[in-house]
Order: C-alpha cells, then structure tokens, then sequence
C-alpha cells in the first residue's frame, strides 16, 4: 500500500501572481460521492476532488455495490445502490481519510451484514472511540482495535439518539446523521461549536429533511435520498495555500474562481484580512446550497501585521492551522495558536511536525499541548522538511520555502496529492522567481 516517496525542492519567490480554479472541495466531495452512492438513482458531478482522500470513498462505494465512472477530468457519475449495500466479502480500504472512514461507519451501522473498515497507517492511529460511542448507544454492533481502526460493524436496525459530541467534529456529526438517516425516529446531534455544515446541505439536496437549531441538527428516519446533479465548488482549503503565499509578498494578488465560501469554512478570508491582506468577493452565487464565488486577494504593502487564533476560530480554521502557523515568522507580530489539541490527532500530530519543520528552517517558536506561539519578524533560511506524509504539512512547509534564504527539500511531497494532486504545478505557475 506504500506508495513512493518523492522529494520536491522548493525556490524561493519574488512574487505570487495570476488565477487559479481548483478542484472541488474535498469535503463536499467525499458527501456528495458517499449520498449519489447510497441514493436511489444516477448522479452526475462536476470539479469533483482529484484527491486520493475522495478517491477512497468512491472505491469503498463501489465495493458496496454503486457504481462509478469517471467520465471525463473531474466528471463523476455514480448509480447508488437505492438505499441497500451490499455487504463486501473484503475489508473496506479507507486509505489516509478519516472522513472516509468516519462517515462510512455511519451510513453502515444500521445496513444489513457485517463490513470491516481497514486504513493506512496514520489512519489507523487515528480516535474512533468518537464514532463508536454514539453508534453503540444507538444500538449498532461495533468494535474497535484499542480504539482505532481496524472497525468493525455488525449491520441492523437502530434506535434514534440524541447525542452531544464531546470534540466539535463535522466527521463524528455526519457518522451520526447518516445513522439517523436510516433508523426510525428522530435522531439529534448536538454541538457546542458549529463545524462545517456540507452534510446538512447535502442531505437536503438529496432530498432529505433536516431540522437545524442554534447548536444542534436533527434527522427523522428513514428517509429515502434520490440522485443529483452538482458542479462542486473549489476547494478553500487547497486555495488557503495559495492565499497565504500570495500574503507574504507585497503587491502580490492572486484571483480564485469558482471558490467554495460556505460559512462554515470561510474563516480563513477574516483571519486574512485581520492580519491586513485585501479580500474582494467579486462574485457570490449558490449551488446546492453552497456559496461558490471569485475572490481577490492583495497581500499588504506594509506586511502582514499579527493575530491570535483560539476559542472557535481554532475548530473552524482546524485545516488552515498549519500553513498558517508556517508563515507566522514572516509576519511583523506573530501568530498564535491556542485550543487546537484536535491537531495532534490529524493526519500526523500537526503541532510538533509544524514546530519540528520551522525550527530547522530556523524559526524560534514555542510550542504548546493545544497550539504554537510564532513570532514575528523572523528570517528563515531553506531546510530539510519531513512532511510526516501528511499532505497539509508537504504544502505549508512548500508556502513557507517560498520567503526563505535559500532552497527548502520537502520530504514526503507525494502526500500532496491526498487532498491536491496538482499542488505544486500550480505553485510553479503563480509563484515568480
Ligand atoms: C472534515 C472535518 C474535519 C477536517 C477534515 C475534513 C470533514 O475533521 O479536519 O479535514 O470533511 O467533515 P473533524 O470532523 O474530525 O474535525
């Protein structure tokens, strides 16, 4: 299952410039594939990710019985299996994503049959307890190895929850929500800070009711999902990126088209423009219910100025944390990161390799159990990075090359393409030299 590891040497910049449209969203991706999949019908999806992450939940799918064919670059079409899977006689192969996994986990629980949910090794370090404690209260059969996967559920009719999740997790929401999709009564996830909404608005696409509250969403089940057409919005995740590149350089501007900008996942363009780079939407529209739209970033003539991120703004900004906390030296102030612990159980513990990589780069930083302190004004020359095979690591440490003396050797850079495949050429194409 090992794939090779590549080395990628990073340039310093002068400037970041030009456009750029993304692939789709990784986490609409992964919603959109896993519903068409399970509803009854063809569904038909454009922009859909390129990444190996939404790669894995359509192999898992169609293991279950749907089928999927790529049609054309980013075109998906998938025949869901109207409600019912049928069991595999092989372990599911979840890869690298908690989502995946998580999700899946939930839409299986009440599915006639037995199903074991297998990944790759930095998955299977990573907490299911999260999952298995609402999913075993609503009755379902399930167990865990020491509290990580390998999964394994005994399929059958549950009973509706009304649950409260411990950690702020859309993953933990979604597993709930699929569950009480298909199990009679009316199930309730409750949350004390509101994630990324994508299931709730794809579950009413589908044609799904739902139920929001302030702080909490209820599904009454069963209900049947019918089939799709979508157009998924650039990933803002892969844009933050580009847009922290883009904010190092003065005078540097970058335009994105076709930008996911769900509220729930937006917060980057505050925490951006706080620090003084310039944000214009120039264009706002709706697509299945999410906001999709053309943003411009100008970085400032002055520099970026400081920001504290905690409370929150550290749950909504979870993916950006790293790439946020790489360019944190080239500020004037500083960043810093407090109540961000769910970054130590990510991809790979987000906080040390984040604190390891700018220290050999050779930024003085204080590291603490649920965030990082990096101030500002700090030259940084080219290192060694390990990417940990963490794709989120690989491009952060990629952005913060761009500022530094000298060239940076990004170790593990393939784990890019678990999220975005296309990274570095695009890098290349906006990054002057
Ligand atoms: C995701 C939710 C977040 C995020 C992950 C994708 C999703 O994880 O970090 O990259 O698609 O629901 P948690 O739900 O564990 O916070």
């Amino acid at each position: 299952m090992h794939t090779k590891t590549e080395e990628r040497v990073i340039r310093p910049a002068r400037n970041v410039y030009g456009s750029l449209r993304l692939p789709g969203d990784k986490s609409i991706s992964h919603r959109y594939g896993m519903l068409g999949a399970f509803a009854e019908g063809t569904s038909r999806f454009t922009n859909f990710s390129t990444g190996a992450d939404c790669a894995s939940t359509l192999a898992c799918m169609t293991a279950l019985g749907a089928t999927v064919s790529k049609i054309a670059d980013g075109v998906v079409e998938v025949t869901g299996v109207g409600g019912s899977v049928t069991p595999a006689d092989h372990p599911l192969d979840c890869g690298n994503s908690g989502s995946t996994m998580r999700m899946i986990a939930g839409l299986l629980a009440p599915q006639a049959g037995s199903f074991t949910l297998v990944g790759d090794a930095s998955l299977s370090r990573r907490p299911m307890e999260r999952i298995r404690k609402p999913l075993a209260e609503m009755g379902a059969g399930i167990t865990l190895t020491e509290g990580h996967a390998p999964v394994t559920i005994e399929g059958g009719p549950l009973r509706a929850i009304d649950y409260t999740t411990p950690v702020p997790s859309a993953q933990v929401k979604t597993c709930v929500l699929l569950a009480g999709l298909q199990t009679a009564g009316t199930t309730t996830v409750r949350e004390a800070l509101r994630t990324r909404d994508h299931s709730e608005l794809a579950l009413r696409a589908f044609g799904a009711t739902l139920t929001r509250d302030l702080d909490s969403v209820s599904i009454s089940g069963p209900q049947a999902l019918h089939s799709i057409e979508a157009q998924v919005p650039g990933d803002i995740s892969s844009a933050a990126f580009f847009l922290c590149a883009a904010a190092l350089f003065p005078g540097s501007t970058l335009l994105f088209d076709s930008l996911g900008l769900n509220p729930t996942r937006a917060t980057l363009l505050d925490v951006l423009t706080a620090l003084g780079a310039r944000i214009s939407v120039l264009h706002l529209e709706e697509k299945n219910a999410e906001l999709v739209g053309a943003v411009q970033i100008t970085a400032p003539a002055e520099g970026l100025g400081s920001t504290e991120i905690s409370g929150a703004l550290a749950a909504q900004l979870i993916d950006e944390l790293p790439v946020l906390a790489a360019i944190a030296p080239y500020t004037r102030g500083g960043i810093r990161i407090r109540d961000a612990k769910e970054l130590r159980v990510k991809e790979s513990d987000r906080i040390a390799l984040v604190a390891k990589n700018l220290r050999a780069m050779g930024a003085e930083v204080t590291e603490f159990e649920d965030g990082i302190d990096v101030p500002g004004g700090q030259t940084l020359h080219g290192a060694t990075i390990d990417s940990g095979s963490d794709h989120r690591i690989a491009m952060a440490f990629s952005v913060a090359a761009l500022r530094a003396q000298g060239d940076t050797l990004i170790q593990g850079a393939e784990a890019a393409a678990i999220s975005f495949p296309e990274f570095f050429d695009l890098l290349d194409l906006v990054a002057e030299r």
